[in-house]
């Protein structure tokens, strides 16, 4: 059995390639991805790739055709993964996420890969307070990001069939540690205010609903949809990847911290404008379809392992927010410097140096 792990350098990624590694041990792991975070590791005692048997450091962009040989399912993680960098990156966005994943599914199909996996998410549901959402409810993409997973779902569809497994998952949002931590995602960074500063800042008015998963839960669904026979779910699939205990609203999710961390305050942005994207999402289909794939980690021991990991990395430092922990910085920074071209691509022949700088 031979799989493609794109975006494999990346948070998620370490934690998939762990969990095929250990399940899966005659499997060929193969890694792909563009290393834009190869760097951003914490605690990790070995270079997480050395657990593929191979690793490109290649553009889902320019993807070198050779990659898909005898390949039996691809494991589509890469992306430019967060709505702050969709915003600051709009036309990459769509380029990465959506074309190239295109042209990804495409050539894996003729190259005769059996099974593909799209990391998809909940944030394609938008601002929808009301009812929780299920797979059938209407789509309401806020962001560049949410509208690049809706249009990349759309074209999979009628990739799908004749052999060809598609599987969306629609992430909720992640949390957890991982050996490449990002704190910019909401329960890692209250985790993280807590640990360095005792005070959390919500950045909204702490209404807004976020359905959460650990990533250890998002590497056992992939490693699910792999896997999973056609029937029932069917040749091409879209399944909201979460549980319905695990959806909270910010507020709440400050409160647990601060119960878990001593001595922390809460404090809320009366002045922020109002966060649209609040959703809520019904996961009663995931728990059909894969009842022994179940999300298995619960907030507080969410919020303990992040504890205890990032005080065992020593860390505490107040201005993170500010850090290559948020991965919109670790890109402006990379641009800034010239490492990186304005469509995000590497620069290979040019010195590093202040873009514009000669
Ligand atoms: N983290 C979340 O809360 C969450 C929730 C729902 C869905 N997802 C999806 O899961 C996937 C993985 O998320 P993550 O949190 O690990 O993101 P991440 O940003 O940490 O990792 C993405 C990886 O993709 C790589 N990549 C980006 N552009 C590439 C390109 N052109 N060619 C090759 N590699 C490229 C990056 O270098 C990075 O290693 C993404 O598709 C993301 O949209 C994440």
């Amino acid at each position: 059995m031979k799989i493609l792990i794109t975006g494999n350098m990346g948070y998620i990624g370490p934690c998939v390639v762990e969990r095929l590694r250990s399940f899966y041990p005659d499997a060929t792991l193969i890694g792909l991805d563009i290393g834009y975070f190869a760097n951003c590791l914490i605690r990790a005692e070995i270079f997480p790739e050395c657990k593929v048997d191979q690793q490109y450091f290649a553009d889902v962009r320019d993807l070198p055709p050779e990659v898909l040989d005898g390949v039996d399912a691809v494991l589509h993680l890469a992306a430019i993964s967060n709505d702050p960098m969709g915003n600051a990156f709009e036309d990459v966005t769509l380029d990465i996420n959506h074309r190239a994943s295109i042209r990804l599914a495409k050539m894996a199909k003729s190259a005769g890969v059996k099974a593909f996996v799209f990391a998809s998410s909940c944030s394609m549901y938008g601002a929808a307070e009301d009812q929780p959402k299920t797979e059938d409810s209407p789509l309401n993409p806020l962001t560049a990001y949410a509208k690049s997973k809706v249009l990349t779902e759309s074209d999979l569809r009628g990739l799908s069939g004749c052999g060809f497994k598609v599987t969306c998952l629609r992430f909720a949002t992640a949390c957890g540690m991982s050996d490449r931590l990002r704190l910019d995602l909401v329960l890692n960074d209250f985790v993280a205010c807590a640990v360095a500063s005792k005070e959390i800042t919500i950045l909204s008015d702490g209404t807004p609903w976020r359905p959460l998963i650990h990533v250890k839960d998002m590497a056992k669904a992939i490693e699910w949809a792999a896997f999973r026979s056609i029937e029932p779910g069917g040749t091409y699939l879209s399944v909201n990847v979460g549980s319905n205990e695990w959806n909270y609203q910010v507020r709440q999710l400050a409160e647990a911290v601060a119960e878990e961390v001593a001595d922390v305050r809460v404090s809320v942005n009366k002045n922020a404008m109002p966060d649209k994207r609040s959703y809520q999402v019904n996961f009663d289909l995931f728990r059909r379809l894969a009842p022994d794939y179940q999300p298995e980690m619960d907030l507080r021991s969410s919020i303990k392992e992040l504890k205890n990991g990032l005080e065992e990395m020593g860390f505490r430092d107040p201005d993170f927010r500010n850090s290559n922990y948020m991965r919109l910085k670790v890109l402006t920074n990379l641009r800034n410097k010239g490492y990186l071209s304005e469509n995000l691509k590497w620069c290979k022949d040019q010195p590093a140096g202040r873009v514009g700088e000669k």
